[in-house]
C-alpha cells in the first residue's frame, strides 16, 4: 500500500518537473525569438506577446495593405493641395487642410474598415497627438536615421490586440513651404494663416529628408 502511494507520488512529481522544464524551454525560446527580432528590426517591441502568431508573409500582407492606404490618402491630400497651388492660393490650401485633413483620414478609415492616423513628435494640430507606442516607434525611426539606416515599416499587435502598422513620413522639398523655417521657407501669408489657425504649431523648422512623422494604421481584429 505504502509502496503504491510513493509510486503515485513519484509519477506526479516527475510530471510536474517535466512540465516546468517544458515551460522554461518555451519561455527561453520566446525570449530568444524576441532578442533576434530586436536585433533585426531595431527594437520596437514592447511585449513578448507581440511576437505571437504572424508569419513574415502575413506581416508583409498587412504592411502592403497599409502602404496602399497611405498612398491613397497622400494622393487625395496632394491633388487638393496642387489644385490650390496652381491657382496660386496657398492660404486656401491650408484652410483646406485645416477643415478636411481629419475628415479625409476618417472617411478613408471607414472605407477600408481601418483606423488611419497621421501623427508626429512635433504636431501642428493637437488632435494628431501621438500615443505612447507611436512615440516609441518615432524614437526608433529617429535613431535609425541617425545611424544612416532606413526607417522600416513596422507591424505588431497593439495592446488592445489589433494588428497595427506604422509607416515613416519623410519631409520632401514641397513640404517646406508649410513645415520649414518660417523665416526662410514659409511665405509670410502662410505664416500668418498658420498662426491664426494653429496657435500652438510645433510642425515647423523641418528640413528636407527629416522624419516628419508616421502613418499609424490599425486594422480590424480579423482582416477581410
Ligand atoms: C499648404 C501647406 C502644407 C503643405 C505644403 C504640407 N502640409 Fe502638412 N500640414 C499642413 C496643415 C495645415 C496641417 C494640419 C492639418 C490638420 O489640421 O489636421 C498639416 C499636418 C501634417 C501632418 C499631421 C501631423 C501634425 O503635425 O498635425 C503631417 C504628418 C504632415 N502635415 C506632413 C506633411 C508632409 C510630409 C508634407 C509634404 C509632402 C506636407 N505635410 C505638406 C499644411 C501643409
Amino acid at each position: 500500500m505504502m509502496q503504491k502511494f510513493s509510486m503515485i507520488l513519484l509519477v506526479i512529481f516527475s510530471i510536474i518537473v517535466s512540465c516546468t522544464q517544458e515551460k522554461q524551454k518555451a519561455k527561453s525560446a520566446q525570449e530568444q525569438n524576441m532578442e533576434n527580432y530586436k536585433k533585426e528590426k531595431g527594437d520596437h517591441v514592447l511585449h513578448s506577446e507581440e511576437l505571437k502568431v504572424l508569419s513574415p508573409e502575413e506581416k508583409q500582407q498587412y504592411i502592403n495593405e497599409a502602404k496602399e492606404i497611405a498612398r491613397t490618402a497622400f494622393k487625395i491630400f496632394s491633388s487638393h493641395l496642387n489644385k490650390y497651388f496652381t491657382k496660386h492660393d496657398p492660404v486656401k490650401a491650408i484652410e483646406y487642410c485645416n477643415k478636411n485633413a481629419i475628415s479625409i483620414t476618417d472617411s478613408l478609415s471607414q472605407a477600408h474598415g481601418v483606423k488611419i492616423k497621421r501623427t508626429s513628435f512635433r504636431i501642428r494640430n493637437p488632435e494628431n497627438k501621438p500615443t505612447e507606442q507611436e512615440e516609441k516607434v518615432m524614437e526608433i525611426y529617429k535613431e535609425r536615421i541617425h545611424k544612416n539606416l532606413k526607417p522600416e515599416p513596422y507591424m505588431h499587435y497593439d495592446e488592445d490586440g489589433y494588428p497595427h502598422v506604422y509607416l515613416p513620413i519623410m519631409v520632401q522639398e514641397k513640404c517646406l513651404m508649410c513645415h520649414g523655417d518660417p523665416n526662410k521657407d514659409i511665405p509670410q501669408e502662410i505664416n500668418q494663416k498658420l498662426a491664426e489657425l494653429y496657435p500652438n504649431d510645433k510642425a515647423i523648422f523641418f528640413k528636407k529628408g527629416d522624419l516628419r512623422g508616421i502613418w499609424s494604421i490599425r486594422f480590424p481584429k480579423k482582416m477581410k
